[in-house]
C-alpha cells in the first residue's frame, strides 16, 4: 500500500487502535492541555506579559489628545526634525503616536512613578518595541493602546518600530527618557 493509492481496507478508521498510536495521542492531548494552562499562568507570573486594553479611535481624535499634551507638557525639541519632548505629570496619562515613519513625540517619565501609556496609528500598522526591555505592542490604526507601566530604572530606553510598515520602516526610531524624580 502506498500513501498515493487509495487504502486497501476503506474502512481504516474501524480498526483497532494500536497502542503505540494510542499513547502518542495521549501525549499530546496532555501536551495540549499544559500548553492550554501555560497561556493564563504565564500571563499571572509571567514579566513581560502586558495586561493592556484597546479602545476604538480615529486619527483625529487621538491626534487632538496628543497635541493637547504636547502643547501643555513640551519641556525641550530634539533631533533635525524638530521632535519635542514631552514630560507629562506622574500618574498622567501619555500619548505617543505611529506613523510613516516617526513616533511623535518623544516621552519622559519618572522613575518609579505609574502612567497610562496610549498608542495609537495615523496610517497603518506599526510594531512598538522598547529597547533593551523587549516589551513589544502591536500599533494598529482606528484603535488606542493602553498600557500601564511603571519604569523601575531611569535611563534612555530605545523604541523600534517592529512592524515593517514600507521603505523607511528601519528608520522609525525614537527614544524614551526615564529620569530620577526631582
Ligand atoms: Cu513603522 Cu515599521
Amino acid at each position: 500500500m502506498s500513501a498515493i493509492e487509495s487504502p486497501a481496507n476503506r474502512l481504516w478508521w474501524k480498526q483497532p487502535l494500536d497502542r503505540v498510536e494510542g499513547m502518542w495521542i495521549a501525549i499530546a492531548f496532555v501536551w495540549c492541555l499544559v500548553m492550554f494552562f501555560m497561556m493564563p499562568y504565564w500571563h499571572i507570573f509571567g514579566k513581560q506579559n502586558l495586561s493592556n486594553e484597546a479602545y476604538r479611535t480615529t486619527p483625529e481624535a487621538y491626534m487632538a489628545k496628543t497635541q493637547a499634551m504636547v502643547d501643555k507638557y513640551t519641556v525641550r525639541v530634539e533631533t533635525d526634525q524638530k521632535i519635542p519632548v514631552v514630560h507629562p505629570p506622574a500618574g498622567s496619562d501619555v500619548y505617543l503616536i505611529a506613523r510613516l515613519w516617526q513616533w511623535w513625540p518623544m516621552i519622559e517619565l519618572e522613575e518609579g512613578k505609574t502612567y497610562r501609556l496610549h498608542l495609537a496609528s495615523m496610517d497603518w500598522l506599526h510594531g512598538f518595541s522598547l529597547q533593551p526591555e523587549n516589551i513589544n505592542i502591536q500599533v494598529h490604526p482606528n484603535y488606542e493602546h493602553i498600557v500601564t507601566l511603571t519604569p523601575t530604572s531611569s535611563g534612555t530606553f530605545g523604541i523600534i518600530c517592529n512592524e515593517y510598515c514600507g521603505i523607511n520602516h528601519a528608520t522609525m526610531v525614537s527614544r524614551l527618557y526615564v529620569v530620577k524624580p526631582k
